[in-house]
């Protein structure tokens, strides 16, 4: 692989900023300062340097943000904050994206990938991996609730939901667990069922759970075993 791509890939700048970078003489591979960005690198065996300090590469990389209202769930918008103005530098520029969307007003556990493979499977509704919702609401909700989720809600529009759990945990809050991922889809839920949701959280992804020491607005890596946790059901 081409050194300019190595270093863009990891975050260290667009093709441009690195270019300038390694004619700056601040890298080198191995042993030896390079100056050429079109050298090239294996990503095995090498290994490179930025002002001396170690890199490391890696071809996928996984995030976990705890997002909190007000940023909305996209790579860039002209007029909102999105969640990726949470990152630092070097992390936007490892071409992440997020693993479906919460809406602005939405709190909660949110992956960020540059997996697009793994992205495309978490959200397929084929593949059932669940999402757990911890929220509250307002209203009165019908006394067979727990049924109606369980049997699929059907929205005005005539589309289905798959069947999905409800658990109250008191008379205005409760867990959603749903399979899919459609617009507004626990609030319409909720809606459907004569709730309105006045605070909504995504507080587990498949077997992964929102780590409590991860606070709003902060992100980090996966760990490998926090990785399983999303990959097997
Ligand atoms: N369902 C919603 O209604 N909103 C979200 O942000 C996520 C799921």
């Amino acid at each position: 692989m081409r050194l300019d791509k190595y270093l863009s890939h990891i975050g260290i700048g667009t093709r441009t900023e690195v270019k300038k970078i390694v004619s700056e003489n601040r890298v080198r591979v191995n042993e030896k300062v390079v100056n050429k960005p079109n050298i090239n690198v294996n990503s095995n065996i090498d290994k490179v340097y930025l002002n001396n300090k170690l890199l490391e590469y890696k071809e996928f990389y996984y995030f976990i943000l705890n997002k909190p209202q007000g940023v909305i769930t996209a790579t860039e918008d002209n007029t909102h904050k999105t969640v990726m103005d949470l990152l630092k530098c070097e992390d936007k520029n490892k071409n992440l994206s997020p693993v479906g969307r919460l809406d602005k007003d939405t709190e909660g556990l949110l992956i960020l990938t540059n997996d697009g493979q793994l992205s495309h499977n978490l959200l397929s509704p084929k593949k059932h991996v669940s999402k757990t919702y911890y929220l509250k609401f307002v209203g009165n909700v019908v006394p067979d609730a727990i049924e109606k989720f369980k049997d699929g809600i059907e929205f005005k529009d005539g589309t289905r939901c798959l069947p999905a759990k409800l658990e109250f945990i008191d008379k205005d809050e409760c867990l959603v667990t749903i399979e899919e991922g459609k617009f507004h889809q626990v609030k319409r839920m909720m809606h459907n069922i004569g709730g309105e949701v006045v605070y909504l959280k995504r507080i587990q992804f498949n077997n992964l759970k929102l780590p409590s020491d991860l606070n709003l607005g902060e992100y980090r890596e996966l760990t490998n075993e926090e990785l399983n946790l999303i990959l097997n059901s």
